[in-house]
């Protein structure tokens, strides 16, 4: 069975967790590669609903390995929370998780950091989550970040926080004018958190490469999406990883020559949430409506999420750059009673069609889409379970979708709960063979 990546093709909340749950109850390890607890990977089992915002979307089957690779940011009080969480709802979490020593962790100094750092941005701010993320990743990359394993290292962790918690006082006080948050306790606090997850740190390339090994089934799960990317995305508003199929190398400890196979996650329209650029936006009374038929509120902070047209021009950008195989489709039933429905199918800015998804930042915030049309559906398409039975105006959007993108799509889905899904048109009945 194949190693295949999984990844979010906008600007994240494409549906992942639900993908995720649905294909790992045949894979032997989901490995978690980017990110932190930004992410909120939505699962619906049986009408009960798990928000995952660290452990990977393996998590709820039984036999499955589910790994926090060493590109993950990790907020050990934010995993313990999320662990307990899980137990006292009967899933055994010990047994099923791992996390690479590898892994950068998350202290307060850092959420801190992030929120001076949004205010000090005034108007241009990102509007992070404020998790800590950009100020991890930015520890990590400036060489002065602390890992699981360090942690585990008594004298070594001592010293290492001690020179960071004195950088970031000075930080906190004398640049952004705020007072540090009382530390007294963080050293044996992160200990006792460390030494708690000790039995489940690993090696995770070690672990990965034995499976491949063993011939096992492995999926990376991508947090965010690839317009988040770093690189990639719609940079500064971006978050601070490598959030495509090109993360994993690095993120997960894998090569990426083994890596068999990329899909990625779309929702039949598209939604952002934070600021920064989103051509394909439905202001007022009409992005009001589809975020209500939606229910398009963030898993993560509850912010309501911004709303719009799909963007055929950014998904073509993230489905080349990814390398995709296939598409799997989310929130197809949301659109039900929206006629016309409408794609931006390319940018213009000044009377001129730009060639491609620029890099210029102000250039997305001017730009005008152009719009194609197509006819809606006004049926409740949630029971749907075989392309066959769609509209016939529902089809011909999949189709145009597919058309557009040069890739098939695999997977329709139309509703959060687990069965609410079914093979594309030109999809594979079985995944892994395809
Ligand atoms: P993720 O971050 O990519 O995992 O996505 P989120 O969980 O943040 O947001 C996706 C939301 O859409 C969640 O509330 C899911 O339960 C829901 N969802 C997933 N697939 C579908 C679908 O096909 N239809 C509808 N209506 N909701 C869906
Ligand atoms: P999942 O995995 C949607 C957005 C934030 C903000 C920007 C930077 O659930 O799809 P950060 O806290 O990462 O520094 O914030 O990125 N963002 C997400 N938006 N889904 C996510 O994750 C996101 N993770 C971060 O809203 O605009
Ligand atoms: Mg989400």
């Amino acid at each position: 069975m194949p190693a295949t990546a999984i990844v979010g093709l906008q600007w994240g909340d494409e549906g992942k967790g639900k993908i995720i749950d649905g294909l790992a109850a045949d894979a032997d390890v989901v490995v978690r590669y980017a990110g932190g607890n930004n992410a909120g990977h939505t699962v619906i089992v049986g009408g009960e609903k798990y928000v995952l915002h660290l452990i990977p979307g393996g998590i709820l089957h039984q036999g499955t390995l589910n790994l926090i690779g060493r590109g993950v940011v990790v907020d050990l009080a934010e995993l313990a929370h999320e662990v307990d969480g899980l137990v006292a709802r009967g899933v055994p979490v010990e047994e099923r998780l791992r996390i690479d020593g590898r892994a950068h962790v998350i202290f307060p100094y850092h959420r801190h950091i992030d929120r001076c750092v949004e205010v000090w941005r005034g108007e241009g701010r990102i509007g992070t989550t404020g998790r800590g993320i950009g100020p991890t990743y930015a520890d990590k990359v400036a060489r002065t970040g602390i890992r699981l394993a360090d942690i585990l290292r008594p004298e070594l962790f001592e010293k290492r926080l001690h020179a960071a918690l004195a950088e970031k006082a000075a930080l906190i006080s004398k640049v952004y004018g705020q007072v540090p948050e009382d530390d007294a306790e963080l050293y044996d606090q992160s200990r006792a958190l460390a030494e708690r997850f000790r039995p489940l740190i690993v090696d995770g390339g070690r672990l990965l490469s034995q499976a491949r090994r063993r011939g096992e089934c492995i999926l990376f799960e991508g947090a965010q999406g690839s317009m988040l990317d770093l690189d990639a995305g719609t940079y500064p508003y971006v978050t601070s990883s490598w959030t495509g199929v090109w993360g994993i190398g690095g993120g997960a400890g894998f090569p990426p020559r083994a890596i068999d196979r990329a899909l990625a996650v779309s929702k039949a329209y598209c939604t952002r949430v934070g600021e920064g650029p989103f051509p394909s936006e439905l202001y007022g009374e009409a992005g009001e409506r589809l975020r209500e038929a939606g229910n398009e509120y963030g898993a993560t902070t509850g912010r309501p999420r911004r709303c719009g047209w799909f963007d055929m021009v950014s998904a073509r950008y993230a489905a080349e750059l990814n390398g995709l195989d296939g598409l799997m489709l989310t929130n197809l039933d949301v659109l039900s009673g929206f006629d016309p429905i409408r794609v931006a199918v390319a940018y213009r800015v000044d009377g001129e069609t730009l060639p491609g998804f620029p890099a210029e930042t102000d250039l997305l915030e001017q730009l005008e889409p152009v719009w194609q049309e197509l006819p809606g559906w006004r049926e409740d398409i949630t029971g749907v379970r075989r392309f066959e039975d769609l509209p016939a105006n529902a089809k011909d959007y999949l189709r145009f979708l597919e058309r557009g993108l040069e890739v098939p799509i695999e997977r329709v889905s139309v509703g959060p709960g687990r069965e609410q899904m079914f093979v594309g048109e030109n999809g594979h009945e079985d995944l892994w063979a395809s």
